[in-house]
């Protein structure tokens, strides 16, 4: 039984703040950011926008996507490190706003590696025929963490969900392969004291030779070729971690997805951000391979090679 991606949804903060805001507030620069990061605006989740709220308004427009109810959904899972509070879980209350009444709900943790684990979850759990349809959303408010006096972390982040139902699918279809890692010996590369705290340059050099190695890895395990990837959706940081994965995949420009130009680091809703944007626009269209990759605190990582359609 293989699972795969039947819809997808999302949701954005409609406050945008360009790097021209931050340099009023800052000792920094448009011009830094975008050569540093590829960074030029970012959205930011007013007091009254939660995480929880986010998350809802994303799964709800994947479930119709999907052609489904919310009776339908047998699990939810929330990839988040920014829950509205430590219990009930941001699922729990997606599960109530949605009355997905069937459905069992858990919050995953792995920073912006969160949704892949939240997909490779998804996966065996479909695949082990235990459930049918399950809701993976990778939702982050990092902005409540940030200090916004430190021009280090400051400038990097954004806020935003992005929700997909995975399904059982036509067996040439849905996820080919994956990989999860983690090493907790870099945790304090990055990590919250009241604020985030980073090493960037530990953490830069961690992404761009395990973003490759983790892209490569997929693609070997489902048994295919660099040259069978047809897109790229790599964790969007920072465009020079991303040009890294690409480099290593030998893939064109315009086979992978650029959105940190216009959302930043939205954390573990990075990657179902863009997804959303490739699909919408037409890049991404039946059969094609598709690699997501990303890394985060913990340190953690992961991959999955995927067969789009259903
Ligand atoms: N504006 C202007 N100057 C700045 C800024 C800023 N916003 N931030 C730092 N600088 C300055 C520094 O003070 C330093 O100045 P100095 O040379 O006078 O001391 C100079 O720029 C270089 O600073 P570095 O930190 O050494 O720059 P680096 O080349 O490492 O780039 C960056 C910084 C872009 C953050 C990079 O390290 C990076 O992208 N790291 C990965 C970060 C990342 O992806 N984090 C997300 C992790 S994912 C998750 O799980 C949350």
């Amino acid at each position: 039984m293989k699972a795969g991606i039947i819809g997808i949804g999302r949701y954005l903060p409609p406050k945008i703040v360009t790097n021209f805001d931050l340099e009023k507030i800052l000792d920094t620069s448009d011009e830094w950011i975008v050569s540093m990061t590829g960074i030029k605006e970012r959205r930011i989740a007013d007091e009254s926008i939660e995480t929880s709220y986010m998350s809802f308004e994303a799964a709800k427009e994947a479930i119709q996507d999907a052609g489904l109810t919310p009776e339908d959904i047998d699990l939810i899972l929330v990839s988040t490190v920014t829950p509205d509070c430590a219990f009930p879980s941001v699922a729990c209350m997606v599960q109530e706003q949605l009355g997905a009444t069937r459905a069992a709900a858990m919050d995953v943790s792995a920073a912006c590696s969160g949704f892949i684990y939240g997909i490779v979850t998804a996966n065996l759990f479909i695949e082990s025929g235990a459930y049918k349809n399950v809701l993976v959303i990778g939702a982050d408010k990092l902005s409540k963490l940030i200090n916004w006096n430190d021009r280090n972390t400051a400038v990097l982040f954004g806020d935003g969900a992005g929700a997909v139902v995975l399904s059982r699918v036509d067996n040439s279809r849905g996820v080919l392969s994956y990989e999860l890692g983690a090493d907790g010996t870099g945790g304090k590369a990055l990590y919250i004291d009241e604020s985030i705290i980073m090493n960037g340059r530990e953490v830069f050099k961690f992404a761009v030779r395990q973003m490759g190695e983790s892209s490569l890895n997929v693609v070997e395990k489902a048994g295919l070729n660099k040259e069978d990837v047809d897109f790229l959706i790599p964790h969007q940081a920072n465009i020079r971690i991303m040009e890294a994965s690409r480099e290593r995949l030998s893939l064109p420009v315009e086979k992978m997805s650029m959105t940190v130009d216009k959302f930043g680091n939205t954390s573990a809703a990075s990657i179902p951000l863009s997804l959303y944007e490739e699909v919408k626009n037409g890049k991404i269209k039946e059969d094609d391979v598709i690699v997501m990759v990303g890394f985060g605190g913990g340190l953690t990582w992961g991959a999955v090679a995927l067969k789009w359609g259903h």
